[in-house]
C-alpha cells in the first residue's frame, strides 16, 4: 500500500471531518482495495502468457478431439461461451478406459451416460450409437488402442442468452471425446488420504446417480488434499459416513471381511460395482452399509476404485497409517482379478 494513502487516511488532514472510527473503516476499505488492485503478490498458480505448458504426457501435445461431430486438434476444439458447461455445469460425463484394442466397460458406461442425460431432462440425447461412433472415429483418428482414457462429455448445449432456462438451448445437446493416453494416474505403491471439510451431495441436494459436471464440492475437496500435500480427499455424507473420495469410490477389509458405502451420496462407480461382483464371485465376504472414519483409520486394508486409476490401495488417512502399510493381500488379489477382467473383457474397436 501506498505510504501516501496511509498518511491521508489514518491522520486526520483532508478527512478531519470524519471520526475516528470512520476514518479506520476507511482505511481498511482501501488497503483491500489495493490489495485487490493486485499491488501485492497473487498466491495463484498462474500460468505466464505464452509460456509452453507442460503436459503430463507429451504424446497428447498433437490429439484430435471430437466436438459436435468434428475431429480438431487440441487448441482447436473449443465449445460456445454459450454452451450450458459453460454457464452453469450443465453436463454430463463419463470417464473410459481402453485396453490392448478394447473398450472396458462401454456398455456400462453409455448406459449413466443416458440415463444421467435423461434424468437431467436433456433433449435431442444422441443415439448410443452415434455416441460409439465418435468414440471409435476419435480413437481411430488418433491412432489409440492402449493405455488411453477418455474423457466423454454431454452438455445440454449451446443456448442463445445467457441463462439458467433450458428453454433457450435451441441447438441440441453438444458431444465431445477427449482420447488421451494416460495410464492409471495413482502412484502403483498407494495412496495417501485425508478427510475434506466438505460433505458429498445427498440425493436431496444433488443426485450424485447423476454423474454430471457440477463438480465443486470435490474440487474444492481435490484443493484440500493439494494443500495437505496428500493424493486425494475422504468426502462424508450428510451424517458424517463415509461416502467416497473426491475422484473414487473408497472399500476397507477388517479381518478378511469387505465393507463399502451404500451407493446412496457417492457415485454408483463402475469399477466399485466390478469389484463388488469380483469379490462375491470369489467367495470374500462384503457388506455395503454405513462406514464410519474410525473403521477406516483401523482397518487392514483400504482401497479406492475408479476408472481413472483402477484399484489403488490407501497407505495413510489423516496421519494413521493402514495396516502394514504393505499392499495387503485381499487387495493384491482384487487387483489381479480386476486386471483379468480388463484384459478379457470389453467392446472390441473396429
Ligand atoms: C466422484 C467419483 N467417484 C467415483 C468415481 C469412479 O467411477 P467409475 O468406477 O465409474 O470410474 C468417479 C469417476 O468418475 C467419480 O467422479
Amino acid at each position: 500500500m501506498n505510504s501516501k494513502n496511509k498518511e491521508t487516511l489514518s491522520s486526520p488532514g483532508r478527512f478531519g471531518f470524519l471520526t475516528e472510527p470512520a476514518r479506520s473503516v476507511l482505511l481498511i476499505l482501501n488497503f483491500t482495495i489495493v490489495f485487490h488492485n493486485g499491488e501485492k503478490p497473487s498466491r495463484n498458480l498462474t500460468v505466464k502468457k505464452n509460456m509452453k505448458p507442460q503436459l503430463p504426457d507429451s504424446r497428447n501435445e498433437n490429439i484430435l478431439i471430437h466436438v459436435n461431430g468434428e475431429l480438431l486438434p487440441r487448441e482447436d476444439a473449443k465449445i460456445s461461451v454459450f454452451d450450458s458447461l459453460v454457464q452453469g455445469g450443465d453436463g454430463v460425463w463419463e470417464g473410459l478406459r481402453v485396453y490392448n484394442g478394447k473398450i472396458f466397460a462401454l456398455d456400462a458406461h453409455l448406459d449413466r451416460l443416458m440415463d444421467s442425460a435423461h434424468a437431467m431432462a436433456f433433449a435431442n440425447i444422441p443415439t448410443r450409437e452415434a455416441v460409439k461412433k465418435a468414440i471409435f472415429e476419435t480413437l481411430e483418428a488418433n491412432g489409440m488402442r492402449d493405455g488411453v482414457h477418455i474423457r466423454l462429455t454431454l452438455s445440454r448445449g449451446k443456448k442463445v442468452t445467457s441463462s439458467m432456462d433450458a428453454r433457450v438451448n435451441q441447438y441440441g445437446t453438444t458431444l465431445i471425446v477427449i482420447a488421451e493416453w494416460k495410464p492409471p494416474i495413482y502412484s502403483k505403491s498407494g495412496v495417501r488420504l485425508i478427510t475434506s471439510a466438505i460433505r458429498r451431495n445427498p440425493p436431496q441436494c444433488v443426485d450424485s446417480k447423476i454423474h454430471h459436471n457440477n463438480l465443486i464440492n470435490n474440487i474444492l475437496a481435490k484443493i484440500e488434499a493439494n494443500v495437505a500435500g496428500v493424493d486425494d480427499a475422504i468426502m462424508l455424507d450428510i451424517q458424517g459416513y463415509v461416502s467416497e473420495t473426491n475422484a473414487t469410490n473408497i472399500f476397507l477389509i477388517k479381518r478378511g471381511h469387505i465393507l463399502t458405502s451404500h451407493a446412496d451420496s457417492c457415485l454408483p462407480g463402475i469399477t466399485r460395482g466390478m469389484v463388488i461382483s469380483i469379490a462375491r464371485e470369489a467367495g470374500i465376504p462384503l457388506t455395503e452399509r454405513n462406514v464410519s472414519l474410525t473403521e477406516v483409520y483401523t482397518a487392514d486394508e483400504v482401497f479406492t476404485t475408479g476408472t481413472v486409476g483402477e484399484l489403488s490401495p490407501v497407505l495413510e488417512v489423516d496421519g494413521r497409517k493402514i495396516g502394514d502399510e504393505d499392499i495387503g493381500p485381499v487387495t493384491t488379489r482384487l487387483q489381479k482379478l480386476y486386471a483379468e477382467r480388463t484384459a478379457n473383457e470389453g467392446e472390441p474397436l473396429p
